[in-house]
């Protein structure tokens, strides 16, 4: 099968990613804005690095306090998540969009309507041209207890959403198709 370069498109490309709601404190509010591109990038202590573009306030707001959440909705939140994205705490006041509760962080605002919550405090920010990159620590994690299995969150029951780009899309999530770490065992030589 050809393989066709698509690199016109690099702009806007980026691997599928869980489609998430920052939260961070603004001038002293909580705000809330969608966020797609993040990922773990630490074992431990546990760290997430997230990229956030320099004109949105709620960059302002983490590069002052340090802080920041990250709150997954599950796909009957697609709306009010993709509104979070529309609309800068330039112009609208978010904080009353969500019932929020507070962890161990004054500054990581979490949103009780998402099944689950993560607090993260800044341990390094990465300038980048447009973006700033910042890496937190996950101090803390909380979960409804209908969103867990064995006490860890369960994806059947949390029911998250992915973006894809460029197309711009959210998709659900699809069926289990396999076990990590364990699928790949039968093929192993030795
Ligand atoms: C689906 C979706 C995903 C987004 N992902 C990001 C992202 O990962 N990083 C980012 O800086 N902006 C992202 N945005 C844009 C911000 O959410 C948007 O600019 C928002 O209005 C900023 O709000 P604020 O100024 O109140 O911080 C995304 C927007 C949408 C709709």
């Amino acid at each position: 099968m050809a393989k066709i370069n698509i690199s016109d498109n690099i702009f806007a490309f980026v691997p599928i990613t869980t489609q998430t709601i920052l939260g961070s404190h603004v001038q002293g509010k909580a705000n809330f804005m969608a966020l797609g591109w993040l990922t773990r990038i630490n074992f431990k202590p546990p760290m997430l690095a997230i990229c956030v573009n320099k004109g949105n306030r709620s960059c302002d707001g983490i590069l002052e306090n340090k802080q920041f959440s990250i709150n997954v909705p599950s796909k009957d939140m697609v709306a009010v998540t993709d509104y979070t994205g529309l609309v800068s705490a330039r112009k609208t006041d978010k904080s009353g969009l969500f019932e929020v509760f507070y962890g161990q962080l004054e500054a990581a605002p979490l949103i009780r309507e998402c099944p689950v919550n993560v607090e993260c405090r800044v341990v390094e920010s990465v300038e980048l041209p447009t973006n700033y990159c910042f890496i937190g620590e996950m101090v803390g994690v909380h979960a409804d207890e209908e969103a867990l299995t064995d006490g860890a969150p369960d994806p059947d029951k949390v029911k998250p959403f992915v973006l894809s780009m460029p197309d711009n899309r959210f998709w659900a999530l699809g069926e289990c198709v396999g076990k990590a770490w364990q699928e790949g065992k039968g093929l192993k030589q030795d």
